[in-house]
């Protein structure tokens, strides 16, 4: 559709009605933005203009595809003035969400009238903005200063009933938006102040100082919290200051590293969930499920399953077993209630959808097959074998092991293009991650499958080929490993923890596998002792700690000690003193490590490990690795993940710190091919 046609203007005896119509989401890109320009010029003369959009929105924010250009002509800000000052004042009609722009839009308007269960936002913060159009000089004025606060520092959002209550709105339209619009119309009040010709008063300093507080540490390293903050205070300066400081300091952040990155993760998830393998593909109908092991993570599963309106079927060894499952996956159920999130009606809803058997017969009209047993090949095999025996030739068969090799698991089994690997992360109700594990059996249909699954639980899916650990465990791996080999060279555990919090995790190494428990990785480590490279550097000093029954925040004692009923770490002087005494007994001369070292190191392994993983094709590319990390991993996602952020600092300088880390630990890494990952896109 061309520029002439996104926005029209129709009279209606005194009434102008101005309609944009610009799918998906009517975002103020060029064209609507132009279109919008000459809009306000058409609807001179008439008594009344009412601006509605066309689809299932009003206009839903800016055109991020944008932002990365020079802003071009006609300005938003130029555009919104022109409606608050056009001659036939506007009522916006409006419906769906009106976030960012559209909002921006709306707080211009003479009046606004909008469909009940309207939600308003300016969601800028999120992608490391301020609103660029008046958003922060206006809303203050209209809606107050705290109500301002809570919509553009945190990127909340308001129903059309709480912004009536704030003033916001006109009216709450019931029935037919259009004529509720139009029976505004005929019954005008008296046209109102132009917004930004009205006061507010800034916070006073107390209340600024703790508005910082709070924000600050809701930002975690975040700076667009603040940057809002600030921004809303000048709409007590008179507007034509104020309004220019927001555009200028909006214009400056598009720039910036954290507006870079969270718009990088913005457009990336939308990329992984569409990977190349899947192509044109259209997926299977599903509706019946059966999950095999209802465990920490077949609960998990399960409870994920039923949110996204599947009817599941745990099977577990024995009777017993199976009503310890009912209970545990009741348990999440109840949860949800309990945390506000599942109504009661939703309640019963899928605990009507939910069963559990110790016969596979049960499962035999499931439509897909998601195992979850214990981590053992053997089990699994016959798992498979037995599912196969009683369900349809052609349903799916899905494995959630986290480090088997699933055509290992597979083998053996009739129409092997019906089976993948669905990797969960625990607790599986809660993480966004789903590793879609395809085998070269694997057909495009089922894989196709698997994604439209992982949408249908809010998942974000991530294609991943077979290796040790798939993308994200692979990745940790090789994470461990460095700062393993640190504790030998010279750092200790809550060094190495310090300086990865600093950069955004929320734990470091060592805090993380006490929390997750050191005997996994443990026995991974058992497993792969046999084929291991034994010119590979091997520090044993995790191993110790198992042996002597350190075995992270259940058993009291890991890399750090806690107190009786604790989860905080402390420092342990007995894993200090055996680091230092492995190191010795080593040969190793101990030396400190800056925490700007350590973490350099750390991430510049990630990346290394990340452009090896997308190089040898087992991700199609650097987003799929860094959805993983940021989804998985807790990456903060204001930096992008460790491919995104090796890149914006320049791939050469990162691939340096590697080539160093590679040469202090001979034999012991692969490097990546040179070049960047991200530039073959
Ligand atoms: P779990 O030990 O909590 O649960 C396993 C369940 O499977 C138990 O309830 C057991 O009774 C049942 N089970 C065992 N053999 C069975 C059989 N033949 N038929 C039916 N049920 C059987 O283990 P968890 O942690 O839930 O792990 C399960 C799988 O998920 C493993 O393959 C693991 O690698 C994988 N995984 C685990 C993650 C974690 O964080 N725990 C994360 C991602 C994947």
């Amino acid at each position: 559709m061309g520029e002439n046609q996104v926005v029209t203007v129709r009279r209606d005896g005194d009434i102008a009605w101005v309609e944009i119509d610009s799918p998906p989401v009517n975002a103020t890109s060029t064209p609507v933005r132009a279109g919008l320009a000459r809009a306000v010029a058409e609807v001179q003369g008439a008594r009344v203009a009412i601006l509605t959009c066309a689809g299932r929105t009003f206009v839903a924010g800016g055109d991020m595809t944008e932002f990365d250009r020079p802003a071009e002509e006609p300005h938003l800000p130029d555009v919104v003035q022109m409606i608050e000052d056009s001659e036939t004042p506007f009522v916006a009609a409006m419906h769906g969400t009106v976030l960012g722009g559209g909002f921006e839009i709306a707080l211009a308007c003479a009046w606004r009238i909008a469909a009940p269960g309207t939600k308003f936002g300016l969601p800028e913060v999120n992608v490391g903005l301020i609103p660029g159009a008046g958003g922060t000089q206006r809303a203050p004025r209209l809606i107050g200063m705290m109500a301002a606060i809570d919509m553009a520092c945190s990127g909340k959002m308001l129903d059309a009933a709480q912004m009536l209550a704030l003033g916001g709105l006109d009216q709450v339209a019931e029935g037919d938006l259009r004529a509720a619009a139009q029976g505004f119309a005929k019954g005008l009040p008296p046209r109102p102040e132009k917004t930004r010709l009205r006061q507010v008063q800034a916070l006073n300093s107390e209340a600024l100082a703790e508005a910082k507080r709070a924000l600050s540490k809701a930002a975690k390293g975040r700076a667009a919290p603040l940057h809002n903050l600030d921004a809303l205070q000048w709409a007590a300066l008179p507007f034509d200051q104020g309004q220019p400081r927001e555009r200028a300091l909006h214009l400056g952040l598009r720039q910036s590293d954290e507006s870079r990155a969270l718009r990088y993760a913005f457009f990336a998830e939308r990329l992984v969930a569409r990977p190349d393998a899947i192509a044109g593909v259209t997926p299977r109908e599903l509706t019946r499920v059966a999950i095999v092991g209802g465990g920490l993570m077949g609960a998990g599963v399960a409870m994920a399953c039923l949110g996204g309106g599947l009817s599941v079927t745990v099977i577990e060894r024995d009777a017993a077993a199976a009503q310890a499952a009912q209970e545990r996956v009741a348990g999440l159920v109840a949860a949800g209630v309990k945390r506000g999130k599942i109504s009661p009606d939703a309640q019963a809803d899928m605990l009507a959808r939910l069963a559990t058997t110790d016969t596979y017969a049960d499962a035999s009209d499931a439509d897909l097959a998601i195992e979850a047993v214990f981590e053992d090949l053997d089990v699994k095999r016959i798992v498979f074998a037995d599912l196969a025996a009683v369900m349809r030739p052609d349903a799916i068969l899905a494995t959630n092991t986290s480090y088997l090799d699933p055509q290992l698991v597979f083998a053996g089994i009739a129409n092997p293009a019906r089976c993948l690997g669905l990797h969960f992360f625990s607790p599986a109700h809660v993480m966004k991650l789903l590793e879609i594990v395809k085998t070269p059996d694997t057909a495009p249909e089922v894989l196709a499958t698997g994604f439209a699954l992982g949408k249908r639980l809010r998942k974000i899916s991530v294609l991943s080929g077979i290796c040790d650990g798939f993308i994200g465990n692979r990745m940790l791996a090789a994470y461990r490993r460095e700062a393993e080999y640190l504790l030998a060279d010279g750092a200790l555990p809550h060094e190495v923890d310090a300086a990865m919090r600093a950069q955004g995790l929320p734990m470091g190494p060592f805090e993380l596998q006490d929390l997750t428990g050191l005997q996994i990785a443990w026995a991974n480590r058992k497993r792969q002792a046999a084929t291991r490279d034994p010119a590979e550097r091997y520090e044993r000093i995790a191993d110790m700690l198992c042996e002597m029954d350190r075995l992270g925040q259940r058993s009291g004692k890991g890399w750090y000690r806690y107190a009786e009923g604790s989860r905080s770490p402390e420092r342990d002087p007995e894993v200090e003193t055996l680091i230092v005494d492995y190191s010795a007994k080593r040969g190793i001369t101990r030396r400190p490590f800056s925490a700007e070292e350590i973490a350099q190191r750390l991430l510049a392994v990630l990346a290394n490990e990340g452009a090896r993983i997308v190089s040898e094709g087992i991700a199609e590319r650097a987003e799929d690795v860094d959805m993983v990390q940021l989804h998985g991993y807790g990456f903060p996602r204001h930096r992008g993940g460790p491919m995104h952020l090796a890149q914006s600092q320049g791939w050469e300088k990162s691939m340096e710190i590697m080539e160093l880390v590679a040469s202090e630990s001979p034999d012991s890494w692969v490097l990546a091919p040179r070049g960047d990952p991200s530039a073959e896109i």
